[in-house]
């Protein structure tokens, strides 16, 4: 066992005493954006979700965890248990302790093998003569309490013909009852794609089959293929990525970086795809994973690289999504949360009116697609958050509340197309937004900072709208 303690590059077996319970007291000063019912960092940073599994009885969920701060530091995997979604429990971690994950435990995925939950991870290492990035793929065993029992290293550096840019491997089982993982690469050209693997049995070396190809996908300028998945969905198969470099455009791909989804059939290592389309048209949304149980499940980072949030003042950034039950309807992907609702109220939305609770609470609002503006919460400085509906498009706007400077930078306003628009559904959790639009076609997820504020909305026309409150998810 190492302790790692090189800057950000530090284990939690290199923390003082206090040190943790003092970033933590700082936490609890946010009084305005914590969230009460999203998985969330007691200290520090959360980015992608990771090792996602149904164990027959209880989900596992983990997060890529900087411990230390609001900063991408030395990765760990926190590690949360629910049979519900709604009560969780803590299971062991992982903590870089060795050699080959040296510069921190990165994103993957597992599966069940043999009763055991089979973590593959990144071992994220520096070489120490020269400061060069090897990736290791690593495997991490839990048994279903939790409990890590051992972790090697399956792959110690980057195939040939890639470059050190080679990560998050996400496992699956084949019908033939082998193992198989998807891996994000770049290519030694510097185009991204993702990597199959084949392992006979956890015992045996992976091997390399070929790289995933995506028939149809405009790779045009995109770098790197980040957190792939690869799986079935109603007898279609699906990719769901986060191919980096695509250039921005006005309705779509709107963030610096994103999600993406191809639906279609899989023959080989080909994708024909039916589909292919952004996952999340928000300001916030990258980096998700889906878990299998009888039903598909996706959790995402409700984040971005590279983003700085007004929270980071308080030492916590950043959290996953709400579980989203993944369907296809017409060949394309809906998303529903899955998430504990209280009784639902009918209300009223016209001038302004005060909602009670409103931003930890859930608004279903019918607009038979019609245009309308709404502003929800004000404070003293006249800050609120904005949605429009207009001309089949539908519109997230944040330039009036608190930005930082990198969050400005790609603009203030998403963009969602939709040809019909008849329900939103918003679920507001003080600083994070998650909006559905027609039952989950399409979805915007998004932080938004108005301190101090007033729970209130005001809308151009008369709505019908419903409204209840969400139950806070506790962590024990
Ligand atoms: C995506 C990502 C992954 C990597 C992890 C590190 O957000 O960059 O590619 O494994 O985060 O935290």
């Amino acid at each position: 066992m190492h302790i790692f303690n090189n800057g950000k590059y530090k284990s939690l077996y290199a923390q003082t005493e206090g040190e943790l319970q003092a970033i933590r007291q700082t936490v609890l000063t946010d009084s305005d954006f914590y969230p009460t019912y999203h998985l969330a960092p007691e200290t520090g940073l959360f980015n992608d979700p990771n090792g996602l599994i149904f164990d027959g009885e209880k989900y596992h969920i983990f997060a890529q965890w900087f411990p230390y701060g609001a900063l991408h530091g030395m990765k760990h995997w926190q590690h949360f248990i629910t049979k519900d979604f709604q009560t969780f429990s803590k299971g062991d971690l992982l903590i870089p302790d060795e050699l080959f994950e040296s510069h921190g435990c990165y994103s993957g995925g597992a599966i069940l093998w043999q009763d055991k939950i089979v973590a593959f991870y990144t071992g994220n290492t520096r070489r120490p003569s020269d400061n060069a990035r090897i990736p290791h793929q690593n495997i991490a065993i839990f048994d279903k309490a939790g409990k890590l029992l051992e972790k090697r290293c399956i792959i110690d550096q980057a195939p040939e013909g890639y470059t050190e840019h080679v990560r998050d491997p996400k496992p699956y089982i084949t019908k033939e009852g082998k193992i198989r993982f998807v891996l994000g690469a770049q290519r030694e050209n510097l185009t991204g794609t993702a990597l199959i693997y084949e392992m006979e049995n956890l015992e045996a070396m992976p091997r390399l089959i070929a790289e995933l190809e995506v028939k149809d996908f405009d790779n045009s300028n995109v770098f790197m293929w980040e957190c792939p998945d690869l799986f079935q969905l109603s007898g279609k198969d699906l990719f769901v990525w986060s191919p980096q470099g695509k250039l921005r455009e006005s309705h779509q791909f709107q963030n610096n970086y994103h999600a993406t989804y191809a639906v279609g059939e899989l023959a080989g290592n080909e994708l024909t795809a039916e589909h292919i389309e952004e996952l999340d048209y928000g300001f916030d949304f990258y980096a998700p994973q889906t878990i299998e149980n009888s039903n598909r499940i996706m959790f995402g980072w409700v984040g971005l690289p590279d983003l700085t949030y007004p929270t980071d003042q308080y030492q916590w950034h950043s959290m996953l999504t709400l579980p989203r039950k993944l369907s296809l309807k017409n060949g394309k992907v809906v998303q529903q949360p899955i998430v504990n609702i209280g009784q639902l109220q009918a209300v009223e939305i016209s001038e302004k009116i005060a909602i009670e609770q409103l931003d930890t609470s859930y608004l279903q609002i019918s607009i038979e697609n019609q245009p309308l503006a709404l502003e929800f919460f004000q404070n003293e400085f006249g800050q609120h958050l904005t949605m429009r509906f207009e001309n089949g498009v539908f519109s997230l706007d944040r330039s009036q509340s608190e930005q930082t400077e990198l969050m400005e930078k790609f603009g203030s306003v998403r963009h969602c197309k939709i040809e019909k628009l008849d329900t939103i559904e918003i679920f507001f959790d003080r600083s994070i937004v998650e909006i559905f639009l027609n039952g989950g076609e399409k979805v915007l997820t998004s932080r938004f900072f108005i301190a101090n504020r007033q729970n209130c909305v005001k809308s151009t026309r008369l709505l019908n709208a419903k409204v209840a409150n969400v139950a806070a998810i506790s962590v024990e």
